[in-house]
């Protein structure tokens, strides 16, 4: 697997628009509350927003959207809510995998999955396979994933495959293939709706120097002129990673 250049060890071409945004979706029971609706209509209108942007951000040539669907501590929410959450995941793969295909799409699907039922491990090994050499965007939801536990599973994968390093040593390089987005150049831009302003154990690894974009709008709410607006304020950052403004804004820089 090729491994993406690290953010850290070198500075990354950066343009206009962000090549990958991460996003949390957060808002969608309080979308749902608002007209006292029950929380699954709100994670309902939660998936007719992923389709919206990710035409707009296809649109605009973004090459890669990576969101949070559920964390690893989303596990405590009631059991009723969790599970009609596992059947959305499960109808939205059935219902949109034909169309992200013909897209050109390529659909990922990263996190622990040994703890997903077999229907849903079913579908998204076939997302996998159908989508796998399309190149217009990649998609990439996080299911029952967690920063920390992607930075353990990727130092426990690389020491049983190089039993070597447990005496230390090890570094970015080795460790980078075995993170789950390792081939995948760090997030440009974290979005998170819904009015919370943190990282919730999302991608703690690589947004180390991701640019972080709060809104109040609520994730069902959250439009192509949303995604607009959270891009205009990205333009407007200078991304410096660690060098001072004037290196930045030298000519070779
Ligand atoms: C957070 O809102 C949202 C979630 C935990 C679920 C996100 C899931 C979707 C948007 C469904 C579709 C996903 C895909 C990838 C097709 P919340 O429930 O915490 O809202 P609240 O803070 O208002 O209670």
């Amino acid at each position: 697997m090729a491994r993406s250049r690290s953010s850290t060890e070198d500075i990354p071409q950066t343009g206009k628009i962000p090549r990958h945004i991460a996003l949390i979706m957060d808002g969608n029971g309080r979308w749902a509350r608002k007209r006292l609706l029950p929380r699954i209509a709100g994670h309902r209108r939660g998936s007719e927003a992923v389709r919206t942007l990710v035409e707009s951000a296809t649109r605009l040539g973004v090459e890669y959207v990576t969101l949070f669907a559920f964390s690893s501590e989303n596990w405590r929410r009631p059991a009723d809510e969790v599970s009609m959450l596992m059947q959305l995941f499960i109808s939205n793969l059935e219902n949109e995998i034909s169309r992200l295909h013909r897209a050109n799409i390529r659909v990922r699907i990263i996190g622990d999955l040994t703890r997903l039922g077999p229907r849903l491990a079913t579908l998204i090994a076939e997302a996998h396979a159908l989508t796998c050499n399309n190149s217009r965007l990649t998609l990439t939801v996080a299911v029952n994933y967690g920063g920390r536990w992607d930075i353990l599973q990727a130092m426990n994968a690389l020491l049983r495959t190089h039993p070597d390093k447990a005496g230390g040593d090890v570094t970015e390089a080795d460790l980078t293939p075995f993170l789950s987005m390792g081939d995948t150049p760090e997030p440009d831009l974290f979005i998170r709706t819904g009015g919370e302003q943190r990282i919730s154990n999302f991608l703690l690894w690589q947004l180390a120097y991701t640019e972080l974009y709060f809104t109040e709008t609520l994730w069902p709410d959250f439009d192509a002129e949303s995604l607009n607006e959270a891009i205009r304020s990205y333009q407007q950052r200078e991304r410096r990673f660690g060098r001072t403004s004037e290196q930045c804004c030298a000519p070779d820089s």
